[in-house]
Protein backbone atom coordinates (compact mmCIF):
# COMPACT_ATOMS: atom_id res chain seq x y z
CA UNK A 1 0.00 0.00 0.00
CA UNK A 2 1.19 3.85 -0.42
CA UNK A 3 2.73 4.39 2.55
CA UNK A 4 0.75 8.11 2.20
CA UNK A 5 -2.05 6.22 2.39
CA UNK A 6 -1.46 3.83 5.48
CA UNK A 7 -0.39 7.29 7.18
CA UNK A 8 3.39 5.85 7.10
CA UNK A 9 4.89 9.40 5.47
CA UNK A 10 3.56 11.20 7.90
CA UNK A 11 4.63 9.23 10.99
CA UNK A 12 8.08 9.22 9.80
CA UNK A 13 8.00 12.73 9.27
CA UNK A 14 7.27 13.44 12.81
CA UNK A 15 9.71 11.08 13.91
CA UNK A 16 12.14 12.49 11.78
CA UNK A 17 12.78 9.11 9.96
CA UNK A 18 11.43 10.24 6.61
CA UNK A 19 15.14 8.95 4.83
CA UNK A 20 13.50 5.45 5.14
CA UNK A 21 11.60 5.97 2.13
CA UNK A 22 13.99 7.97 0.01
CA UNK A 23 14.20 4.77 -2.18
CA UNK A 24 10.55 3.50 -2.20
CA UNK A 25 10.15 4.75 -6.09
CA UNK A 26 12.83 2.01 -6.89
CA UNK A 27 11.34 -0.87 -4.66
CA UNK A 28 9.81 -4.06 -6.37
CA UNK A 29 5.94 -4.36 -5.30
CA UNK A 30 7.38 -7.34 -2.70
CA UNK A 31 10.10 -4.92 -1.32
CA UNK A 32 7.84 -2.19 -0.69
CA UNK A 33 5.11 -4.59 0.95
CA UNK A 34 8.49 -6.47 3.35
CA UNK A 35 9.14 -2.52 3.99
CA UNK A 36 5.82 -1.43 4.98
CA UNK A 37 5.39 -4.89 6.87
CA UNK A 38 8.76 -3.55 8.64
CA UNK A 39 7.99 -0.05 9.49
CA UNK A 40 4.41 -0.58 10.58
CA UNK A 41 5.48 -2.79 13.33
CA UNK A 42 7.73 -0.23 14.73
CA UNK A 43 6.87 2.70 17.74
CA UNK A 44 9.08 5.68 16.07
CA UNK A 45 8.72 7.71 19.26
CA UNK A 46 9.88 5.22 21.70
CA UNK A 47 12.83 4.52 19.80
CA UNK A 48 13.78 7.94 19.15
CA UNK A 49 13.35 8.21 23.16
CA UNK A 50 15.90 4.88 23.79
CA UNK A 51 18.12 6.46 21.38
CA UNK A 52 18.05 10.27 22.85
CA UNK A 53 18.41 8.30 26.83
CA UNK A 54 21.37 6.39 25.93
CA UNK A 55 23.22 8.73 24.20
CA UNK A 56 22.79 10.62 27.28
CA UNK A 57 23.82 8.07 29.54
CA UNK A 58 26.76 7.22 27.68
CA UNK A 59 27.69 10.46 27.07
CA UNK A 60 28.17 10.96 31.02
CA UNK A 61 29.28 7.94 31.74
CA UNK A 62 32.38 8.40 29.63
CA UNK A 63 33.41 11.17 31.76
CA UNK A 64 32.85 9.28 34.82
CA UNK A 65 34.21 6.17 35.93
CA UNK A 66 32.99 4.10 38.13
CA UNK A 67 36.20 3.58 40.23
CA UNK A 68 34.81 6.31 43.28
CA UNK A 69 30.81 4.28 43.77
CA UNK A 70 32.28 1.07 43.54
CA UNK A 71 32.80 -1.45 46.66
CA UNK A 72 32.89 -4.98 46.23
CA UNK A 73 30.67 -7.87 47.29
CA UNK A 74 30.30 -8.00 51.50
CA UNK A 75 31.42 -11.68 52.72
CA UNK A 76 27.93 -12.71 54.06
CA UNK A 77 26.14 -11.99 50.76
CA UNK A 78 29.18 -14.84 49.51
CA UNK A 79 28.84 -18.62 49.44
CA UNK A 80 32.16 -20.32 47.99
CA UNK A 81 32.42 -23.77 46.77
CA UNK A 82 35.88 -23.75 48.16
CA UNK A 83 35.91 -22.01 51.50
CA UNK A 84 32.11 -23.92 52.42
CA UNK A 85 32.66 -26.89 51.24
CA UNK A 86 30.84 -28.12 54.66
CA UNK A 87 27.78 -26.75 53.34
CA UNK A 88 27.65 -27.92 49.35
CA UNK A 89 25.58 -30.97 50.48
CA UNK A 90 22.95 -29.46 52.23
CA UNK A 91 22.56 -26.68 49.31
CA UNK A 92 22.33 -29.84 46.62
CA UNK A 93 20.07 -31.78 48.37
CA UNK A 94 17.60 -28.61 49.03
CA UNK A 95 17.70 -27.69 45.41
CA UNK A 96 17.10 -31.31 44.27
CA UNK A 97 14.34 -31.13 46.70
CA UNK A 98 13.00 -28.09 44.69
CA UNK A 99 13.50 -29.28 41.63
CA UNK A 100 11.66 -33.19 41.99
CA UNK A 101 8.73 -30.54 42.78
CA UNK A 102 9.00 -29.01 39.59
CA UNK A 103 9.40 -25.46 41.06
CA UNK A 104 12.60 -24.91 38.68
CA UNK A 105 13.01 -23.96 35.62
CA UNK A 106 15.63 -23.48 33.49
CA UNK A 107 16.07 -20.36 31.24
CA UNK A 108 18.81 -20.21 28.23
CA UNK A 109 19.36 -16.50 26.73
CA UNK A 110 20.40 -17.50 22.75
CA UNK A 111 19.43 -14.71 21.28
CA UNK A 112 23.01 -13.45 20.27
CA UNK A 113 23.90 -13.20 16.98
CA UNK A 114 27.22 -14.75 17.58
CA UNK A 115 29.59 -12.34 15.53
CA UNK A 116 32.78 -12.66 17.34
CA UNK A 117 32.64 -16.69 16.52
CA UNK A 118 31.76 -15.94 12.92
CA UNK A 119 29.24 -18.90 12.19
CA UNK A 120 25.87 -17.66 10.23
CA UNK A 121 24.10 -20.25 12.53
CA UNK A 122 23.24 -20.23 16.25
CA UNK A 123 25.94 -20.81 18.61
CA UNK A 124 24.07 -23.59 20.85
CA UNK A 125 24.18 -25.50 17.31
CA UNK A 126 28.11 -25.05 17.46
CA UNK A 127 29.97 -28.53 17.70
CA UNK A 128 33.65 -28.15 19.63
CA UNK A 129 35.15 -31.10 17.96
CA UNK A 130 34.82 -33.32 21.09
CA UNK A 131 35.01 -37.12 20.53
CA UNK A 132 30.78 -37.48 20.58
CA UNK A 133 30.52 -34.39 18.60
CA UNK A 134 27.72 -33.13 20.85
CA UNK A 135 26.42 -29.17 20.14
CA UNK A 136 26.38 -27.08 23.21
CA UNK A 137 22.21 -27.29 22.76
CA UNK A 138 22.77 -31.50 22.81
CA UNK A 139 25.04 -31.26 26.26
CA UNK A 140 22.54 -28.63 28.22
CA UNK A 141 19.71 -30.74 27.41
CA UNK A 142 21.43 -33.77 28.29
CA UNK A 143 22.35 -32.13 31.46
CA UNK A 144 18.56 -30.75 32.26
CA UNK A 145 17.52 -34.98 31.07
CA UNK A 146 20.01 -35.98 33.73
CA UNK A 147 19.25 -33.43 36.51
CA UNK A 148 15.46 -34.89 36.02
CA UNK A 149 16.64 -38.15 36.79
CA UNK A 150 18.62 -37.55 40.10
CA UNK A 151 15.86 -35.59 41.26
CA UNK A 152 13.45 -38.46 40.86
CA UNK A 153 15.18 -41.23 41.43
CA UNK A 154 16.38 -39.62 45.03
CA UNK A 155 12.41 -38.38 45.57
CA UNK A 156 10.54 -41.24 44.31
CA UNK A 157 8.31 -38.63 42.40
CA UNK A 158 8.00 -37.94 38.93
CA UNK A 159 9.60 -34.18 38.07
CA UNK A 160 10.37 -31.93 35.08
CA UNK A 161 12.56 -28.76 34.49
CA UNK A 162 10.96 -26.69 32.25
CA UNK A 163 13.43 -24.82 29.52
CA UNK A 164 12.51 -21.53 28.37
CA UNK A 165 14.79 -20.43 25.50
CA UNK A 166 15.08 -17.08 24.10
CA UNK A 167 16.02 -16.57 20.43
CA UNK A 168 15.85 -13.58 18.26
CA UNK A 169 14.24 -13.15 15.19
CA UNK A 170 17.55 -14.22 13.44
CA UNK A 171 17.55 -17.59 15.47
CA UNK A 172 13.99 -18.69 16.23
CA UNK A 173 13.59 -20.34 13.15
CA UNK A 174 16.71 -22.63 12.73
CA UNK A 175 16.97 -23.01 16.71
CA UNK A 176 13.15 -24.33 16.74
CA UNK A 177 14.28 -26.34 13.66
CA UNK A 178 17.42 -27.97 15.21
CA UNK A 179 15.64 -29.31 18.54
CA UNK A 180 12.65 -30.60 16.07
CA UNK A 181 15.33 -32.80 14.01
CA UNK A 182 16.69 -33.89 17.07
CA UNK A 183 13.67 -34.88 18.85
CA UNK A 184 14.21 -32.59 21.22
CA UNK A 185 17.12 -34.34 22.50
CA UNK A 186 15.30 -37.12 24.66
CA UNK A 187 13.22 -34.13 26.51
CA UNK A 188 9.52 -33.73 25.78
CA UNK A 189 8.64 -30.91 23.38
CA UNK A 190 5.73 -29.67 25.83
CA UNK A 191 8.61 -29.05 28.50
CA UNK A 192 10.92 -26.57 26.11
CA UNK A 193 9.27 -22.94 25.38
CA UNK A 194 10.77 -20.68 22.87
CA UNK A 195 10.18 -17.43 23.12
CA UNK A 196 11.54 -14.38 20.88
CA UNK A 197 13.20 -11.32 21.98
CA UNK A 198 12.63 -7.73 20.21
CA UNK A 199 15.09 -6.67 17.74
CA UNK A 200 16.00 -2.52 17.73
CA UNK A 201 17.35 -0.63 14.73
CA UNK A 202 20.89 0.58 14.57
CA UNK A 203 21.31 4.35 14.16
CA UNK A 204 23.71 7.07 13.08
CA UNK A 205 25.06 9.45 15.50
CA UNK A 206 22.26 11.85 14.57
CA UNK A 207 19.76 9.11 15.50
CA UNK A 208 18.64 8.55 11.95
CA UNK A 209 17.95 4.49 11.20
CA UNK A 210 20.88 3.31 9.18
CA UNK A 211 19.26 1.68 5.96
CA UNK A 212 21.35 -1.86 5.37
CA UNK A 213 20.13 -1.87 1.68
CA UNK A 214 17.26 0.46 -0.06
CA UNK A 215 14.40 -1.42 1.36
CA UNK A 216 15.59 -3.26 4.55
CA UNK A 217 17.06 -1.54 7.99
CA UNK A 218 19.65 -2.14 9.66
CA UNK A 219 18.38 -4.14 13.00
CA UNK A 220 20.02 -5.96 15.66
CA UNK A 221 18.82 -7.77 18.94
CA UNK A 222 18.16 -5.44 22.04
CA UNK A 223 20.92 -7.22 24.36
CA UNK A 224 20.24 -9.97 26.70
CA UNK A 225 18.52 -7.76 28.73
CA UNK A 226 15.39 -7.86 25.92
CA UNK A 227 14.29 -10.88 28.51
CA UNK A 228 12.47 -8.89 30.49
CA UNK A 229 10.33 -7.33 27.82
CA UNK A 230 10.23 -10.69 25.84
CA UNK A 231 8.98 -12.23 29.08
CA UNK A 232 6.22 -10.29 29.11
CA UNK A 233 5.16 -9.61 26.08
CA UNK A 234 5.13 -13.66 24.99
CA UNK A 235 3.04 -15.39 27.62
CA UNK A 236 6.49 -16.52 29.74
CA UNK A 237 5.04 -15.72 32.84
CA UNK A 238 2.15 -16.90 33.05
CA UNK A 239 3.41 -20.09 31.49
CA UNK A 240 5.51 -20.24 34.59
CA UNK A 241 3.10 -19.11 36.78
CA UNK A 242 0.81 -22.00 35.34
CA UNK A 243 3.64 -24.69 35.78
CA UNK A 244 4.01 -23.28 39.44
CA UNK A 245 7.54 -22.58 38.76
CA UNK A 246 9.43 -20.75 41.76
CA UNK A 247 13.53 -20.50 40.95
CA UNK A 248 14.37 -19.63 37.61
CA UNK A 249 18.10 -20.29 36.40
CA UNK A 250 18.94 -17.84 33.38
CA UNK A 251 22.13 -18.44 31.74
CA UNK A 252 24.26 -17.92 28.26
CA UNK A 253 24.33 -20.18 25.34
CA UNK A 254 28.02 -20.24 25.31
CA UNK A 255 29.54 -21.65 28.84
CA UNK A 256 30.00 -25.41 27.39
CA UNK A 257 30.88 -26.37 31.42
CA UNK A 258 27.46 -24.70 32.51
CA UNK A 259 25.91 -26.61 35.00
CA UNK A 260 22.03 -25.99 33.71
CA UNK A 261 19.73 -25.45 36.48
CA UNK A 262 22.53 -26.08 39.19
CA UNK A 263 21.08 -27.50 42.36
CA UNK A 264 23.55 -26.14 44.68
CA UNK A 265 23.53 -22.62 43.19
CA UNK A 266 19.46 -22.82 43.54
CA UNK A 267 19.50 -24.29 47.05
CA UNK A 268 22.13 -21.50 48.23
CA UNK A 269 20.11 -18.35 46.69
CA UNK A 270 16.65 -20.13 47.90
CA UNK A 271 18.46 -20.45 51.83
CA UNK A 272 19.84 -16.89 51.49
CA UNK A 273 16.70 -16.19 50.96
CA UNK A 274 17.38 -14.06 47.72
CA UNK A 275 15.09 -12.89 45.37
CA UNK A 276 18.38 -12.70 42.87
CA UNK A 277 21.50 -14.51 42.83
CA UNK A 278 24.86 -14.16 40.18
CA UNK A 279 27.27 -17.08 39.93
CA UNK A 280 30.83 -15.54 39.44
CA UNK A 281 34.59 -17.33 39.36
CA UNK A 282 37.45 -15.58 40.92
CA UNK A 283 39.13 -13.16 38.36
CA UNK A 284 42.97 -13.64 38.64
CA UNK A 285 43.85 -10.99 36.07
CA UNK A 286 43.22 -7.25 36.24
CA UNK A 287 42.67 -6.74 32.62
CA UNK A 288 40.55 -9.62 31.97
CA UNK A 289 37.15 -8.94 29.55
CA UNK A 290 34.89 -10.15 32.23
CA UNK A 291 32.33 -7.88 34.21
CA UNK A 292 32.75 -8.04 37.68
CA UNK A 293 29.61 -8.25 40.29
CA UNK A 294 30.08 -5.09 42.95
CA UNK A 295 28.15 -2.71 44.54
CA UNK A 296 27.57 0.86 42.96
CA UNK A 297 26.30 3.56 45.19
CA UNK A 298 25.23 0.32 48.10
CA UNK A 299 23.47 -1.52 44.69
CA UNK A 300 24.45 -4.62 43.06
CA UNK A 301 25.61 -4.07 39.25
CA UNK A 302 27.80 -5.83 37.04
CA UNK A 303 30.67 -3.44 35.95
CA UNK A 304 32.50 -4.35 32.67
CA UNK A 305 36.42 -3.91 32.80
CA UNK A 306 35.47 -1.12 29.88
CA UNK A 307 33.94 1.44 32.87
CA UNK A 308 36.45 0.85 35.22
CA UNK A 309 40.12 2.36 35.28
CA UNK A 310 43.32 0.34 35.50
CA UNK A 311 44.13 0.94 39.11
CA UNK A 312 40.90 -0.02 40.55
CA UNK A 313 41.18 -3.15 38.19
CA UNK A 314 44.63 -4.03 39.80
CA UNK A 315 43.27 -3.16 43.37
CA UNK A 316 44.01 -5.97 45.82
CA UNK A 317 42.77 -6.76 49.00
CA UNK A 318 45.39 -7.91 52.61
CA UNK A 319 44.85 -11.31 51.22
CA UNK A 320 46.43 -10.22 47.45
CA UNK A 321 43.27 -11.44 45.64
CA UNK A 322 41.64 -8.97 43.50
CA UNK A 323 39.69 -6.45 45.22
CA UNK A 324 36.93 -6.60 42.50
CA UNK A 325 37.67 -10.32 41.88
CA UNK A 326 33.76 -11.38 41.35
CA UNK A 327 34.21 -12.37 37.63
CA UNK A 328 30.47 -12.32 36.32
CA UNK A 329 29.68 -15.64 34.19
CA UNK A 330 26.43 -14.95 33.18
CA UNK A 331 24.65 -17.70 35.40
CA UNK A 332 21.50 -15.66 37.55
CA UNK A 333 19.09 -17.02 40.16
CA UNK A 334 15.72 -15.53 39.62
CA UNK A 335 12.38 -15.79 42.00
CA UNK A 336 9.78 -15.86 40.44
CA UNK A 337 8.18 -12.59 41.92
CA UNK A 338 11.08 -10.83 42.02
CA UNK A 339 11.23 -11.77 38.14
CA UNK A 340 7.33 -10.96 37.68
CA UNK A 341 8.01 -7.36 39.55
CA UNK A 342 10.88 -6.78 37.25
CA UNK A 343 8.60 -8.02 34.34
CA UNK A 344 5.74 -5.93 35.56
CA UNK A 345 7.29 -2.38 36.80
CA UNK A 346 11.33 -1.91 36.90
CA UNK A 347 12.09 -3.19 32.85
CA UNK A 348 11.11 0.23 31.43
CA UNK A 349 13.00 1.68 33.95
CA UNK A 350 16.17 -0.09 32.24
CA UNK A 351 18.49 2.62 29.97
CA UNK A 352 19.89 1.01 26.97
CA UNK A 353 23.57 0.62 26.58
CA UNK A 354 25.31 2.26 23.55
CA UNK A 355 27.70 0.37 21.34
CA UNK A 356 29.76 2.00 18.70
CA UNK A 357 29.73 -0.25 15.74
CA UNK A 358 31.01 -0.16 12.30
CA UNK A 359 27.94 -0.88 10.55
CA UNK A 360 27.40 -0.86 6.73
CA UNK A 361 24.86 1.34 4.80
CA UNK A 362 22.96 2.36 1.66
CA UNK A 363 24.34 6.55 1.43
CA UNK A 364 21.85 8.67 -0.11
CA UNK A 365 23.13 7.92 -3.93
CA UNK A 366 22.35 4.22 -3.08
CA UNK A 367 25.29 2.98 -2.64
CA UNK A 368 26.57 0.10 -0.22
CA UNK A 369 29.59 1.82 2.11
CA UNK A 370 31.13 -0.59 4.37
CA UNK A 371 32.64 1.91 7.01
CA UNK A 372 36.49 0.84 8.02
CA UNK A 373 35.37 3.29 11.57
CA UNK A 374 32.42 2.89 13.66
CA UNK A 375 29.53 5.13 12.17
CA UNK A 376 26.50 4.35 14.51
CA UNK A 377 25.68 2.42 17.46
CA UNK A 378 22.96 -0.42 18.72
CA UNK A 379 21.62 -0.41 21.79
CA UNK A 380 21.50 -3.30 24.44
CA UNK A 381 20.17 -3.82 27.32
CA UNK A 382 21.76 -6.13 29.88
CA UNK A 383 20.34 -9.16 31.88
CA UNK A 384 22.11 -8.07 34.88
CA UNK A 385 21.03 -4.74 35.16
CA UNK A 386 18.17 -5.51 37.48
CA UNK A 387 20.43 -6.70 40.25
CA UNK A 388 19.87 -3.37 41.40
CA UNK A 389 16.20 -4.05 42.16
CA UNK A 390 16.92 -6.81 44.38
CA UNK A 391 16.43 -6.76 47.80
CA UNK A 392 18.25 -9.72 49.05
CA UNK A 393 21.18 -10.97 46.88
CA UNK A 394 23.28 -13.51 46.55
CA UNK A 395 26.75 -14.62 44.99
CA UNK A 396 27.83 -17.80 44.50
CA UNK A 397 31.74 -18.25 43.49
CA UNK A 398 32.43 -21.53 41.70
CA UNK A 399 35.90 -22.86 40.24
CA UNK A 400 36.59 -21.71 37.00
CA UNK A 401 38.26 -25.15 35.54
CA UNK A 402 34.90 -26.93 36.83
CA UNK A 403 32.20 -24.45 35.33
CA UNK A 404 33.16 -21.54 33.05
CA UNK A 405 34.80 -22.00 29.77
CA UNK A 406 32.68 -20.03 27.52
CA UNK A 407 32.95 -19.90 23.38
CA UNK A 408 33.42 -16.46 22.30
CA UNK A 409 35.61 -16.48 19.24
CA UNK A 410 36.86 -18.59 16.06
CA UNK A 411 39.94 -20.87 16.69
CA UNK A 412 43.49 -18.64 16.06
CA UNK A 413 46.64 -19.51 17.53
CA UNK A 414 46.90 -18.59 21.43
CA UNK A 415 43.74 -17.93 20.89
CA UNK A 416 41.25 -17.61 24.28
CA UNK A 417 37.68 -18.91 24.55
CA UNK A 418 37.70 -20.64 21.36
CA UNK A 419 36.34 -23.84 20.28
CA UNK A 420 39.71 -26.11 21.32
CA UNK A 421 39.70 -23.97 24.50
CA UNK A 422 36.26 -24.95 25.41
CA UNK A 423 37.13 -28.69 24.49
CA UNK A 424 40.29 -28.99 26.57
CA UNK A 425 37.68 -27.54 29.11
CA UNK A 426 35.33 -30.08 29.08
CA UNK A 427 37.76 -33.07 28.18
CA UNK A 428 40.14 -31.94 31.38
CA UNK A 429 37.06 -31.70 33.44
CA UNK A 430 35.68 -35.41 32.81
CA UNK A 431 39.58 -36.33 33.00
CA UNK A 432 39.51 -35.17 36.61
CA UNK A 433 36.24 -36.87 37.27
CA UNK A 434 37.38 -40.01 36.39
CA UNK A 435 40.75 -39.92 38.03
CA UNK A 436 38.16 -38.71 41.57
CA UNK A 437 36.19 -41.79 41.07
CA UNK A 438 39.40 -43.99 41.34
CA UNK A 439 39.71 -44.28 37.35
CA UNK A 440 43.15 -44.56 36.14
CA UNK A 441 44.67 -43.46 32.62
CA UNK A 442 47.76 -45.57 31.00
CA UNK A 443 50.03 -44.35 27.88
CA UNK A 444 50.58 -46.38 25.55
CA UNK A 445 53.13 -47.62 26.79
CA UNK A 446 50.92 -49.21 29.41
CA UNK A 447 52.21 -46.68 32.20
CA UNK A 448 49.60 -44.60 34.35
CA UNK A 449 49.36 -41.70 33.53
CA UNK A 450 50.40 -39.32 36.82
CA UNK A 451 47.37 -37.16 37.84
CA UNK A 452 49.09 -34.04 37.71
CA UNK A 453 51.17 -34.31 34.20
CA UNK A 454 54.73 -33.15 34.05
CA UNK A 455 55.13 -30.14 31.57
CA UNK A 456 58.21 -31.67 30.65
CA UNK A 457 57.35 -34.97 29.07
CA UNK A 458 54.46 -33.74 26.70
CA UNK A 459 51.79 -35.31 28.50
CA UNK A 460 50.32 -31.79 29.80
CA UNK A 461 47.70 -32.35 27.01
CA UNK A 462 44.34 -33.00 28.25
CA UNK A 463 43.53 -36.60 28.59
CA UNK A 464 41.17 -37.25 26.11
CA UNK A 465 38.25 -38.61 28.11
CA UNK A 466 34.64 -37.69 27.69
CA UNK A 467 31.68 -38.45 30.20
CA UNK A 468 28.30 -38.52 28.80
CA UNK A 469 26.15 -36.22 30.52
CA UNK A 470 23.22 -38.73 30.58
CA UNK A 471 25.81 -40.73 32.70
CA UNK A 472 27.00 -37.69 35.46
CA UNK A 473 25.70 -34.62 35.68
CA UNK A 474 28.43 -33.29 37.93
CA UNK A 475 30.97 -36.41 38.34
CA UNK A 476 28.80 -38.06 40.42
CA UNK A 477 28.13 -41.85 39.80
CA UNK A 478 31.37 -42.37 38.11
CA UNK A 479 32.88 -45.03 40.76
CA UNK A 480 31.19 -47.92 39.99
CA UNK A 481 32.08 -47.61 36.43
CA UNK A 482 35.74 -47.12 36.78
CA UNK A 483 36.87 -47.36 40.53
CA UNK A 484 40.58 -49.77 39.97
CA UNK A 485 40.13 -49.57 36.38
CA UNK A 486 43.31 -48.25 33.89
CA UNK A 487 42.41 -46.79 30.27
CA UNK A 488 43.57 -45.94 27.69
CA UNK A 489 42.20 -42.42 26.22
CA UNK A 490 40.17 -42.26 24.32
CA UNK A 491 37.74 -42.94 27.23
CA UNK A 492 34.09 -42.39 26.31
CA UNK A 493 31.46 -42.82 29.12
CA UNK A 494 27.83 -43.19 28.13
CA UNK A 495 24.43 -44.46 28.25
CA UNK A 496 25.81 -48.00 26.91
CA UNK A 497 28.70 -48.34 29.06
CA UNK A 498 32.77 -47.55 29.07
CA UNK A 499 34.70 -47.70 25.74
CA UNK A 500 38.12 -46.65 24.98
CA UNK A 501 37.91 -45.15 21.43
CA UNK A 502 40.09 -46.22 18.28
CA UNK A 503 43.54 -44.08 19.14
CA UNK A 504 43.37 -40.56 18.21
CA UNK A 505 39.82 -40.52 17.77
CA UNK A 506 39.33 -37.07 18.36
C1 LIG B 1 28.55 -11.75 28.94
C2 LIG B 1 28.27 -10.86 30.13
C3 LIG B 1 29.61 -10.52 30.83
C4 LIG B 1 30.23 -11.85 31.28
C5 LIG B 1 30.44 -12.77 30.07
C6 LIG B 1 30.88 -14.13 30.51
C7 LIG B 1 26.25 -9.68 29.54
C8 LIG B 1 25.66 -8.43 29.02
N1 LIG B 1 27.60 -9.67 29.66
O1 LIG B 1 29.38 -10.97 28.08
O2 LIG B 1 29.38 -9.70 31.98
O3 LIG B 1 31.48 -11.60 31.94
O4 LIG B 1 29.17 -12.95 29.36
O5 LIG B 1 30.97 -15.01 29.44
O6 LIG B 1 25.54 -10.61 29.92
N2 LIG B 1 22.29 -12.69 23.97
C9 LIG B 1 20.94 -12.69 23.72
N3 LIG B 1 20.43 -11.60 23.08
C10 LIG B 1 21.18 -10.54 22.69
C11 LIG B 1 22.56 -10.55 22.96
C12 LIG B 1 23.09 -11.66 23.61
O7 LIG B 1 20.22 -13.64 24.05
O8 LIG B 1 20.62 -9.59 22.14
C13 LIG B 1 22.84 -13.87 24.67
C14 LIG B 1 23.88 -14.60 23.84
O9 LIG B 1 23.24 -15.55 22.98
C15 LIG B 1 24.73 -15.25 24.91
C16 LIG B 1 24.65 -14.23 26.07
O10 LIG B 1 23.52 -13.43 25.83
O11 LIG B 1 24.17 -16.47 25.34
C17 LIG B 1 25.92 -13.40 26.29
O12 LIG B 1 26.06 -12.57 25.18
P1 LIG B 1 27.45 -11.99 24.72
O13 LIG B 1 27.19 -10.87 23.83
O14 LIG B 1 28.31 -13.10 24.25
O15 LIG B 1 28.01 -11.41 26.10
P2 LIG B 1 29.50 -11.12 26.49
O16 LIG B 1 29.89 -9.81 25.96
O17 LIG B 1 30.37 -12.26 26.18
Amino acid sequence: MDPSVSGLTQRLAEAGQSHLLQFWGELSPEQQANLTHDLQGMDFKEINGFFKNAMEVSSSSKHEKMDARMEPVPREVLGSVSRDRGSLKEWEQAGLHHISQSKVAALLLAGGQGTRLGVSYPKGMYDVGLPSHKTLFQIQAERILKLQQLAEQQHKIKCCIPWYIMTSGRTMESTKDFFSRHKYFGLEQSNIVFFQQGMLPAMDYNGKIILESKGKLSMAPDGNGGLYRALGNQGIMEDMERRGIQFIHVYCVDNILVKVADPTFVGFCVQKGADCGAKVVEKTNPTEAVGVVCKVDGHYQVVEYSEITLATAEKRSSDGRLMFNAGNVANHFFSFPFLRDVVQKYEPKLQHHVAQKKIPFVDSQGHLIKPDKPNGIKMEKFVFDIFQFAKTFAVYEVLREDEFSPLKNADSQDGKDTPSTAKHALISLHHRWVLNAGGHFIDENGRRVPAIPSLKDGTDLPIKCEVCPLVSYGGEGLEELVKGREFHPTLMIDEHGVHELVKNGV
